[in-house]
């Protein structure tokens, strides 16, 4: 019996228009832009402004222009999942949100906390329900609005982050072209060096959390970039040897936008040239679940149908992971 592979058949992305420059954030704390592009590749990165716009706007704004560019009418969604870490509420799950905003209706619907591999774990969720049939038209989207946890105050975090959104539309295909495989990992030792203190059941919101700038991403950044570069660097290699790949055999790496550097040893380990890494760091900063997607989007349509791409990426937990996946269409004849 032929293989169903879960194939990408369209991609969407979604960054808001109001741009956090290097410049701005010298005017806020101590910091400089040469600083800021030397040690992590930043320039600017994009912010959701607007009273009472959450991730669930990025999401749907995205997801919007995938049905339409897709032809997809919202009857036809099968399945819908959010990677976020910045839902518009703790219930319920944004993905419900989004897609009561798009009037997709009675689907599983629900939202995937990976931090920075969110959206490679709800991919590899999305994937299974392709495969075994349980889903037609699944939406896999990465959304988050990192500026909702991020302390301005904080010159180590806030040069950082930024918002926005990338959907893929997966569907069955018998035509060797999909996701072949995922691999995902976790160890809850990063606790330590990367979490958000209160807001949660073990500390809620209270005046003295708030005081204390608690709800805010905290992170120890130089232990967090030394596990970061190993771990993207080995399981992007153990991808590659478990389908003897070699570097020639792969088009792209799309790898999760969290610093050039991590990406540039990434690259280095795998044997590939930088011409074959998506990269568009400098423009929108770590938008944590989005950047993979966002990639896609922008990289669509320089992809050829039977590309080769490894897709990487590591973030809090820790977590990290890499999906192999044969591209499904050209965008050019
Ligand atoms: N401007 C100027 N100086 C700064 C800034 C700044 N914005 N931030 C820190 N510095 C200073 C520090 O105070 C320190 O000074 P000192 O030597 O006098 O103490 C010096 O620069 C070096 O600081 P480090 O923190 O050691 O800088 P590093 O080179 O490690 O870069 C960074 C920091 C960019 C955060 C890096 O460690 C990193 O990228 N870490 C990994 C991030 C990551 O991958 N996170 C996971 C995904 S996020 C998620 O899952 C939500």
């Amino acid at each position: 019996m032929e293989k169903i592979l879960a194939n990408i058949t369209g991609v969407h992305g979604y960054v808001p228009p109001d741009i956090l420059s290097n410049a701005d954030l010298e005017k806020m704390v101590d910091t400089n832009d040469e600083w800021i592009r030397s040690r992590t590749g930043i320039s600017e990165r994009r912010i959701l402004k607007g009273k009472g716009l959450g991730t669930s706007y990025l999401a749907t704004q995205a997801v919007k222009g995938l049905l339409e560019k897709t032809s997809t009418d919202p009857s036809e969604v099968d399945l819908l999942i959010c990677a976020t870490v910045t839902p518009d509420y703790q219930f319920p799950a944004t993905s419900t949100i989004t897609c009561h905003n798009l009037g997709i209706k009675n689907i599983p619907s629900f939202d995937i906390g990976a931090a920075c591999c969110g959206f490679l774990y709800a991919l590899s969720v999305g994937k299974q329900f392709i495969e075994t049939g349980a889903a037609r038209k699944a939406i896999i989207v990465g959304a988050d609005k990192m500026s909702s946890i991020v302390d301005y105050t904080n010159r180590s975090t806030c040069i950082l982050f930024g918002d926005a959104a990338g959907a893929v539309l997966l569907e069955p295909s018998k035509d060797d072209c999909g996701v072949k495989d995922v691999i995902l990992k976790s160890d809850g030792i990063g606790f330590n060096a990367l979490h958000q203190k209160a807001g949660g059941s073990v500390s809620p919101a209270t005046h003295e959390t708030v005081d204390n700038r608690e709800h805010y991403i905290f992170q120890e950044g130089k232990a967090v970039f030394k596990v970061a570069v190993k771990s993207m660097a080995d399981i992007s290699q153990e991808m590659m040897d478990k389908h003897q790949l070699t570097k020639d055999d792969i088009a792209w790496l799309v790898p999760h936008q969290a610093n050039k550097r991590i990406i540039d040893a990434t690259a280095r380990r795998m044997g590939l040239d930088k011409n074959k890494v998506m990269l568009n760091i400098h423009k929108y900063g770590n938008t944590t679940a989005a950047t993979i997607p966002l990639c896609l989007w922008e990289w669509e349509p320089l992809l050829n149908k039977n590309d080769n791409l490894i897709l990487a990426a590591f973030g809090g937990g820790f977590t990290w992971a890499s999906a192999y996946l044969k591209w499904g269409y050209s965008s050019q004849p």
